[in-house]
């Protein structure tokens, strides 16, 4: 089956439906498309706790947010895309407060504002710890008021089709009737989020598998600075790494080990719990390496104290770590430490994009997680993503809109079509073999934990790679046992499989590559930064044979590289 819309975008989560708004507003003539493999509401937005970032007192300025996101960033972050995305998301913030969202607010009754780690004060707009789920509902609601927009909920995308540098739409299985539907497009948005499921213990859903990442870099766009990956310091133990947010710090929450000791005292002397992720992941790693954690049959640990808050505020400013903790560890926070540990979070790397969102294929647009502009440089700061995914969510949606208006209607070849289905139903649903797509999986995730963890070192990657290699070969040999079309979410996971291993092999030769410590890429043989060598992104391009690797100097505008205390 074919359809037609004049913009699809991909992915259902902050960036995808505010670039779906965004483009329907531009022009109402316009027909947009929001495809999703999940229900719209049912991304992983929703997880998101802490709160969005933005300069929004006086007492705040836009070069302050933009200095510590570029010092947090550890000095890749792009400083012209950095200051461009400080100034916008003001306006985003009170967008969505005059769409409904409900902030939290102080005593006043002014907007209210807590503190994240690396930033220099209180600059993280929230509603409670269910930032993410209360914006992704306001902007849910708010499409619904464009008759100009399409959702395709339960469509799992299998290709981006891409002719002569121009984008010309998707291909994507109904998970409904298992029946391939193409969409002939003339811009397509991707705002499919990143790949924390590359990893096992991660506070990522299991929907975020990188789909879109992949899918871009088999097209032809190159992936940039994948081997930076956002490592949480306070994930949930057990419970596979569930996010316990930043915001627990951030109301005033310590973390102490098995000797009670503040340990950040030792490794961030002024700003303690609240340094940024990659430092605060380090220091408790470190702590358990050196036999400093507690011991437990899920795992070492250290505790996250937030007793000392009150029942009052535990109540009403982290219900959601409160209730996670009670379901999912028996603890009451109220009452006694979360037992925590560093979890995967968040990919600081993705999709080459500029700060217009735009890939280098003509109508193929980014945004969110899966694109990398770049802000976040080598390590992100707390709250700067839901920003990121507002600001250029918008943007992408506003250009593809433009974009689409004087472009030629995307068309699909018969060929193309005939290609795919045997592809997906012949070569992949049809065939047999004696591997199990899990079983890949699994070894992917232990190999990913083994040597591309918070601590890296040249001759574990050089394993690793080739591990990640040996898997993708035994992948050609995958058997999917459920050979029925309708819901065949077997099918849909290996593909998703399949996106991994591709991005792993990209995180993993990427790494190795980088010979310096910078950010959440930590390395024991090269434990210092390298600003003459390494200032500079990575770019990875997909050969059959495997990654190609370039490099691309940052933008610096204003702030030379100093070194990082905190
Ligand atoms: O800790 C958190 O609530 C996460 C926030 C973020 O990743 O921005």
């Amino acid at each position: 089956m074919k359809v037609y819309h004049d913009i699809v975008v991909v992915g259902s989560g902050l960036a995808g439906l505010r670039a779906a708004i965004a483009a329907a507003e531009k022009n109402r003539n316009l027909s947009v498309a929001i495809v999703s493999k999940t229900y719209l509401i049912r991304c992983h937005s929703v997880c998101a706790e802490g709160g969005i970032n933005t300069v929004l007192r006086e007492t705040d300025e836009f070069d302050t947010h933009a200095w510590d996101t570029v010092k947090g960033s550890d000095f890749l972050a792009d400083q012209d895309a950095v200051e461009f995305f400080v100034r916008e998301v003001p306006t985003e913030i009170l967008r969505l407060n005059s769409w409904g969202c409900p902030w939290s607010r102080d005593d006043s009754g002014k907007i209210a504002q807590r503190i994240l780690g690396g930033h220099s004060s209180g600059r993280t707009v929230f509603a409670a710890d269910r930032t993410g789920f209360h914006i992704t509902h306001t902007l849910y609601e708010r499409l619904l008021t464009y008759p100009n927009v399409d959702k395709y909920e339960e469509y799992f995308v299998t290709n981006l089709v891409v002719e002569d540098d121009t984008v010309k739409g998707i291909a994507a299985i109904e998970l409904k009737t298992g029946e391939l539907v193409f969409f002939e497009a003339k811009a397509v948005i991707l705002a499919t989020g990143g790949a924390g499921r590359l990893y096992g213990f991660t506070s990522c859903s299991h929907i975020v598998t990188g789909d879109g990442t992949a899918l871009a870099y088999r097209a032809g766009v190159p992936l940039k600075d994948m081997e930076f990956v956002q490592f949480h310091p306070t994930g949930l133990v057990p419970a596979g790494g569930v996010l316990i947010s930043e915001a627990c710090r951030g109301e005033g929450g310590y973390l102490l080990n098995k000797n009670g000791e503040r340990f950040m005292e030792k490794y961030a002397p002024e700003k303690m719990e609240l340094a940024p992720r990659d430092i605060v992941a380090r220091a408790i790693w470190t702590e358990i390496l050196e036999g400093r954690g507690f011991d437990s049959d899920y795992g070492p640990y250290v505790a996250l104290d937030l007793t000392h808050l009150g029942e009052d505020r535990i109540k009403e400013r982290l219900p959601l770590i409160r209730e996670a903790s009670i379901k999912f560890a028996g603890i009451d926070p109220v009452e006694e430490p979360i037992p925590v540990r560093p979890t995967v979070h968040y990919f600081m790397g993705g999709i080459h994009t500029n700060s217009r969102s735009e890939t280098p294929i003509k109508g193929l647009y980014a945004a969110g997680e899966c694109a990398c502009v770049s802000i976040h440089g080598a390590n992100r700061l707390g709250g700067n993503a839901l920003a990121e995914c507002l600001v250029f969510g918008r943007v992408a949606g506003e250009l593809a809109a433009e974009y689409a208006l004087n472009a030629k209607q995307g068309k699909i070849s018969a060929e193309f079509r005939q290609k795919e289905e045997k592809r997906i139903f012949d070569d992949l649903l049809g065939k047999s073999g004696d591997e199990s797509p899990y079983q890949i999986k699994k070894e992917l995730n232990e190999t990913m934990e083994n040597y591309f963890w918070i601590f890296r070192e040249g001759d574990g990657m050089l394993k690793g790679v080739k591990k990640i290699q040996e898997l993708k070969e035994r992948y050609k040999n995958v058997e999917i046992n459920d050979k029925s079309r309708d819901f065949n979410t077997d099918l849909t996971s290996a593909i998703e499989i399949g996106y991994m291993l591709d991005l792993a092999e990209v995180v993993a030769i990427g790494a190795l590559k980088r010979q310096e410590s910078r950010g959440a890429h930590y390395r024991l043989d090269y434990p210092k930064r390298d600003d003459e060598n390494w200032l500079k992104h990575t770019l990875a391009y997909y050969t059959p044979e495997g990654p190609k690797f370039d490099y691309k100097p940052v933008s610096i505008t204003k702030w030379e590289p100093v070194e990082r205390k905190y």
